[in-house]
């Protein structure tokens, strides 16, 4: 008999609105740092370009569609049982250069439309304010979040979404994996909107890409201004409306020691801090953890505190916390032991764990892990957001797609959630990652497929954007309907 989740567990699937919504020049629209990234491979990086290069294809300007296919994909979730949406705005919908001071009515109107069809389902949406999609104006005229200027920006627009929405959405997480800011290239790209000098530069998670334009400081900065304005949004969001549920939303890291050597042991411990708890603490403490201060004067970084700062990320604590979930990775200091390809947090490879065909670590039980560890620190309810397995799938001659590869993968991750829940852990829900196929951010192509939704779609963007249903949509249906007692 397995243990079924809480009652009242918010199932569901999570997307972005650059990986999945297209239509990037429809009803006013403005450009995002995303419309300016080529479609890569998992051998071949992508590039950012000044513009729209002719030479190029760029995933996001279609991705699969939902502009177009947000009713047929609402209603293959309502029959999924889905209870919870997680999606993401598109600030160029709204803002299209991002420091106008007035919405685009044609943008709100969208959402509004989004948010009505999940209403018909039962569907609760789940609305990431800013998922690696900064109005490319604001990225290449004010320097992404290098410029304090966003914090009123990004508080404008969310200003818009709190009132405009005030009735049909509860759920907000204020930016997607705020950390990656901590990591170098897209740090700097999907998360701070900071642009590589010149037209064309190769980026991504491939090793051996020229990180040269990369300061440690700037990035810092940006992500200051970033804590600054996710608490100013909490703030703002309980004030428009005391029924508003705000979250942070992290890139979760494990880090296992290599090995029991104790300089090992203490590696781990400073990767994970670092990774987890320097964003988390601000989140869901209102302050900087103990280890920054000593962090920032190794690193000489100065974050530029201005009057009212502190002040303001203690008033703006979260009310939940989510994260992302997909792999572990492991930590030492010998410079001996190789880094595993493939894997993007860059970690030696674990000898005990399997990996996918993208060469991500498959870890359950780190998953439990995790869960006690954000538990054990901060006892606020905590929600999985992104979990799932990227690979390969074939539609047979029937049409059909057998993917028991990615039911295995959730089944094991849900199992741990469940033995986590026992452990004591208060966790509300669960959204398994690109329910329906999208572009994948790291590597920009069609081919890597977290979903329960196939879409007809390849990596040169050939395809009729058809939907089915796979196994797994069938699988995981059922585990929504018995709330996770059978697996
Ligand atoms: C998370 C992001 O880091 O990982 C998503 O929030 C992303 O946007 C997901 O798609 C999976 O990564 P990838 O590179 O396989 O798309």
């Amino acid at each position: 008999m397995e243990k079924s989740m809480p009652k009242g567990f918010l199932w569901g699937g999570a997307t972005a609105a650059n990986q999945f919504e297209g239509g990037w020049q429809e009803d006013g629209k403005g450009i995002s740092v995303p419309d300016v990234m080529t479609g890569g491979t998992k051998t071949t990086p992508r590039h950012v370009t000044d513009g729209i290069l002719p030479e190029y294809h760029y995933p996001s300007h279609e991705a699969v569609d939902f502009y177009h296919h947000y009713k047929e994909d609402i209603a293959l979730y309502g029959e999924m049982g889905f209870k919870v949406f997680r999606m993401s705005v598109n600030w160029t919908r709204l803002f299209p250069r991002g420091d106008e001071e007035k919405p685009n009515p044609r943008g709100i109107e969208f959402y509004r439309n989004v948010f009505l069809e999940c209403k018909k389902y039962g569907i609760e949406p789940l609305v990431t304010i800013s998922h690696y999609e900064l109005p490319y104006y604001l990225a290449k005229e004010y320097g992404g979040w290098s410029n304090r200027k966003l914090i009123d920006f990004y508080l404008n627009y969310c200003k818009v979404l709190f009132e405009e929405y005030k009735d049909l959405v509860r759920y907000w997480l204020t930016f997607n994996e705020i950390n990656i800011l901590l990591m170098g290239t897209y740090g700097n790209l999907m998360g701070g909107g900071i642009l590589p000098p010149g037209r064309d530069t190769a980026v991504g998670v491939l090793a051996g890409l020229d990180e040269s334009w990369d300061n440690e400081q700037r990035r810092y900065t940006a992500l200051h201004h970033q804590l600054v304005a996710s608490a100013k949004a909490v703030k703002l969001a309980h004030e428009i409306n005391p029924e508003n549920k705000l979250g942070c939303m992290l890139l979760s890291r494990i880090a296992y020691p290599y090995t029991c050597r104790p300089d090992d042991v203490l590696k781990g411990q400073q990767t994970m801090q670092l990774a987890n708890y320097y964003c988390g603490d601000v989140h869901v403490r209102g302050a900087y953890p103990a280890f920054a201060k000593r962090l920032w004067k190794e690193k000489g970084i100065q974050i530029p505190f201005e009057n009212g700062d502190a002040e303001a990320l203690k008033a703006g604590t979260v009310d939940f916390m989510t994260f992302s979930y997909y792999s572990s990775s492991t930590a030492t200091n010998d410079p001996n032991v190789p880094v595993a390809s493939g894997n993007m947090m860059r970690g030696p490879a674990n000898p005990y764990l399997e990996q996918s065909q993208w060469g991500w670590t498959i870890d359950p039980k780190g998953l439990r892990y995790l869960l006690n560890e954000f538990y054990g620190r901060y006892q606020i309810p905590l929600m999985v957001v992104e979990n799932g397995l990227g690979a390969e799938d074939k539609v047979d001659e029937d049409g059909n797609i057998h993917d028991p590869y990615r039911i295995e993968y959730m089944r094991e991750h849900i199992r741990q959630m469940a033995e986590a829940v026992e452990d004591g852990v208060e966790l509300i829900g669960y959204t398994v990652w690109g329910c329906t196929d999208l572009v994948s951010a790291g590597t920009g192509e069609m081919a890597k497929r977290y979903g329960l939704v196939y879409v007809d779609k390849d990596n040169q963007g050939n395809g009729t954007l058809k939907r089915r249903r796979k196994d797994s949509f069938y699988w995981y249906q059922r585990v929504i309907a018995i709330n996770g007692a059978e697996l």
